[in-house]
């Protein structure tokens, strides 16, 4: 037990340290991305003015990641109330669907009478956030993305559904796994948030997967067991 005590101290140090650290190396990266960018106008570089751009690509990812990171390890406490799923979802609905509409891609809702559970909201978002954005990026143009909502077995069901070509069976085995990504500009940190953020609502996330399409489900324990 006491040896369990040092170890998770252990844990959260080094996950604070992660934070002072990402903090630290994020405010120096802004640094240096302010100059490039500056260097990036002068008409006497502007033959190299593509190496400028890949920099400060690169730069940007650097910093999405560390965003990521940071979300993760505020491990806070997550505030769980009372609410309904549904309600949720139609609040930050027409973000993700402004969202989907710049891709190509639509989105559309079928949600159905759900009861109450323990929510964190903006918890809930980012995990919509994310697993929505896997769906559009996986979806085809014009494709459609549905996001529903029902009650089964006393759970709570979010399913994200999505018309990609499914995910392989090698990828699956590697998904929810810190930086496991197959996109060029990912940073391979979505699920592994999603799944801590369910984690945390006692949520369970499965996956059903096939050459029509992924869906992803969220099942969250509705209290009446
Ligand atoms: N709906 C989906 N359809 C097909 N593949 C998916 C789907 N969702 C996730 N994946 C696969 O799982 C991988 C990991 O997803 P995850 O969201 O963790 O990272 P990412 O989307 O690559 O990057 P990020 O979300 O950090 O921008 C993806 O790169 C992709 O290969
Ligand atoms: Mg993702």
């Amino acid at each position: 037990m006491e040896e369990e005590m040092a170890k998770l101290d252990r844990l959260k140090l080094i996950g604070q340290m992660g934070v002072g650290i990402s903090h630290e190396f994020r405010n120096s990266i802004t640094t240096v991305r302010g100059f490039i960018q500056m260097l990036s106008g002068r008409s006497e570089l502007s033959q190299i003015k593509e190496y400028f751009d890949i920099m400060i690509e690169e730069i940007d990812r650097s910093d999405s990641i560390i965003t990521e990171f940071l979300a993760l390890s505020k491990n806070k406490a997550l505030i769980l109330k009372k609410d309904n799923i549904n309600t949720c979802i139609n609040r930050i609905f027409p973000m993700i669907h402004a969202g989907a509409y710049n891709d190509g891609k639509d989105i559309k809702l079928e949600l159905s009478n759900v009861p109450d559970i323990d929510l964190d909201e903006s918890a809930l978002r980012q995990l919509l956030i994310n697993l929505t954005r896997n769906a559009i990026e996986a979806s085809p143009l014009n494709g459609t993305v549905t996001i529903k909502t029902y009650y089964e077995d006393e759970e709570v069901v979010l399913q994200i559904k999505d018309e990609g070509k499914g995910i392989e069976e090698t990828i699956l085995k590697e998904i929810g796994t810190p930086f496991f990504t197959t996109k060029e500009s990912g940073t391979g940190m979505g699920l592994v948030i999603c799944y801590s953020i369910a984690e945390r609502h006692n949520a369970k996330i499965t996956i059903d997967t096939g050459l029509n399409g992924t869906s992803f489900y969220v099942r969250f324990n509705s209290g009446d067991r």
